[in-house]
């Protein structure tokens, strides 16, 4: 059975719990197939304990709360074990889908609480301030980079509209209907990535923040809002794969001891997940000696704001999802 992606217009005309219920009935256990299906397709899979643990949860329908931990244990494992059997490629692969499908159901599940919890569009701010939530992710960032490094960057949050005052936007401010705890994570991986990077800069060379300033700036036309974060940091070494899960040059228990500032490797290919997930994207362009450049650029029109969900049986050509060069 395949999966039925739904739409942000979905969302918000559907906010009778009742009815998201009977939906979530039928649609749950597709998904979770789907997501069973990717698993059962990793070469041995069950000789890797945690990645039977995942599987004995999706089969009993359970949540699953410590998925993304067990799975990024296992896809290290995975590599230890099986050396060249396991690339990159098959890793990305497999989590992109398996993660990808689990937003979606999260989302829905969370639609479906919101709408119960009595809140008016459910999962959805109709009217999501993109200034406010970026300007709220910035100052959590700086906190932590303060916390894991004693030092703080120095960042700009400026917003700018093509709209002229028409439609939604607040002015200068783009406003559009999407999920705010999910945008305020997409900047937020890449604020860290940016504060993490500008931090090393300075103690390496002795510099001032000031002069390496991380600059966020969003901006809007009438179908898509764009968020581009930049930092003077040197750039991304043309050989790394950022987007690889495995990828991460932050060493066991810097930054913090928790890994909270960097240290897992996940956080590039998870946040362009959520880019994804409404048939957006998430791009870097890294100049090296310079900086990095990243971008999220995301639909804003509600019929166009359709859920991606993996089917093992239809590919979705991810690289062509969304092209907005001139
Ligand atoms: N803005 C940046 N400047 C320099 N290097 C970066 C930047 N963003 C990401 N990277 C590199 O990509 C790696 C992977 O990033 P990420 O997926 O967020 O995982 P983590 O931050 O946990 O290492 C980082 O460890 C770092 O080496
Ligand atoms: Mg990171």
């Amino acid at each position: 059975m395949q999966p039925h992606p739904r739409s942000v217009e979905y969302l918000t005309t559907t906010v009778d719990p009742r009815q998201i219920a009977e939906f979530l009935h039928l649609e749950m256990p597709i998904r979770y197939a789907e997501r069973i299906r990717a698993l059962e397709q990793v070469p041995r899979w069950r000789t890797i304990p945690d990645l039977v643990d995942v599987h004995d949860i999706h089969v009993a329908l359970l949540r699953e709360q410590t998925t993304v931990e067990k799975l990024a244990k296992s896809v290290h494992q995975l590599r230890d074990d099986a050396g060249d059997g396991i690339t990159d490629d098959s890793v990305s692969q497999f989590l992109d889908d398996f993660l990808l499908n689990r937003i979606g159901c999260q989302v829905l599940l969370g639609h479906y609480l919101a709408c119960r919890a009595g809140q008016r569009n459910g999962i959805i701010d109709t009217r999501c301030d993109t200034r406010r939530v970026c300007r709220a992710a910035a100052e959590a960032v700086l906190d932590m980079c303060w916390e894991c490094t004693g030092r703080r960057p120095s960042v700009f949050v400026n917003a700018h509209s093509a709209c002229g005052g028409k439609g939604t936007d607040d002015g200068q401010v783009p406003r559009f209907p999407y999920m705010p705890h999910v945008l305020k994570y997409i900047v937020s991986e890449l604020l860290k990535n940016s504060c993490r990077a500008t931090t090393d800069m300075l103690s390496a060379h002795d510099l001032q923040s000031d002069d390496f300033p991380i600059n966020v700036i969003i901006c809007a036309d009438e179908d898509h809002v764009t968020i581009c974060v930049t930092d003077q940091a040197g750039g991304i070494p043309r050989e790394a794969n950022p987007w690889s899960y495995l990828y991460t040059t932050a060493e066991d228990g810097a930054y913090g001891g928790t890994k909270k500032l960097a240290g897992h490797g996940v956080g590039l290919p998870l946040s362009r997940l959520y880019a994804r997930y409404l048939h957006g994207s998430l791009d870097l362009v890294s100049l090296p000696g310079y900086g990095t450049h990243a971008y999220v650029n995301l639909p804003r029109v509600e019929s166009q704001q359709v859920e991606v969900v993996p089917d093992a049986d239809y590919k979705y050509d991810y690289a062509n999802l969304l092209d907005f060069t001139v």
